[in-house]
């Protein structure tokens, strides 16, 4: 696997592949690899000759009051893991060469419409974050594929839109959420859990389950069945943020026999757990 530091060490390697006529798929990330990113690397190599995976922690994506300092960095590992699953080049960006004018200066990225809700509406300025980055990671390593975790589902739908809008000739794949054994969404904020809450945490996916078998029973009435929900998992010692059921593709309130999933975030003390399930 080659490792590029430096953005002409990129594109040298990425030119080479493309004049060679190969495709090239992509898999940006925050590091902390687990089963769930190394999936979405399996994926990636099905549908291209070439896979580029990228480690950046992006401080613009952070509210002031969130876990960037604390956010787990682990590099070797990560290395080792992605060589081991057939990744062909790891970019390692660092921030003064992503945003040589400062965070404050650099032109930002504002996806309008689904980014106004659920997660744009409980951490402001957090999707302009994401699509700055995800567009000049795009824009750096040219891929003709970029696949993202349906676990952030809304950020997958808004990269989606965002390379709709923007005539982007890349094809945005989705990878399945990867599950531990009871159930939770694997991510790299499970293990800020201590064991009590890591116990609890599993309900969150199964509160999901039990909604999307009510609307698979007929259900209807979305905002009483997604407020019942909310209520026991405040019950059980969650602090929810949201549960709602939307249409799938600008996660807007739904009106008719559309395709539905259900959305929560909430939190275990200072952790902040999200996950959905398509119904
Ligand atoms: O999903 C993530 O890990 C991040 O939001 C992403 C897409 C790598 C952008 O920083």
């Amino acid at each position: 696997m080659i490792v590029s530091t430096t953005l002409s060490g990129l594109r040298r390697q990425i030119g080479d592949w493309k004049r060679r006529g190969q495709r090239i798929a992509f898999v940006p990330t925050m590091g902390n690899l687990h089963a769930g990113h190394l999936s979405l690397i399996d994926r990636a190599r099905n549908h291209a000759d070439r896979v580029v995976a990228s480690i950046f922690v992006n401080p613009m994506q952070f509210g002031p009051d969130e876990d960037l300092e604390r956010y787990p960095r682990t590099l070797e590992q990560d290395r080792s893991a992605l060589q081991d699953s057939g990744c062909d080049l790891l970019y390692l960006p660092d921030e003064t060469d992503l945003y040589p004018q400062g965070l404050d200066a650099i032109t930002r990225v504002q996806v309008p419409g689904i980014t106004e809700t659920l997660e744009g509406e409980n951490r402001p300025g957090h999707f302009d974050g994401v699509a700055t980055v995800v567009l000049k990671l795009f824009q750096r390593v040219q891929p003709d594929v970029a696949v993202f975790g349906k676990k952030d589902y809304q950020q997958w739908r808004m990269i989606e839109k965002m390379t709709a809008d923007l005539d982007l000739p890349i094809d945005i794949l989705a990878g399945e959420t990867v599950r531990e054994a009871d159930g939770l969404a694997m991510s790299s904020r499970n293990q800020y859990l201590d064991s009590a809450q890591r116990a609890l945490a599993p309900r969150l996916q199964q509160q999901l389950q039990w909604v999307s078998e009510q609307l698979r029973n007929g259900r209807r009435d979305f905002d009483a069945l997604a407020t019942e929900a909310a209520k026991e998992l405040r019950q059980s010692g969650f602090t929810v943020d949201y549960i709602a059921i939307r249409e799938r593709r600008e996660l807007s309130p739904p009106s008719a026999n559309e395709p539905l999933v259900v959305l929560a975030a909430a939190r275990l003390g200072n952790t902040r757990l999200i996950d959905n399930i398509e119904v």
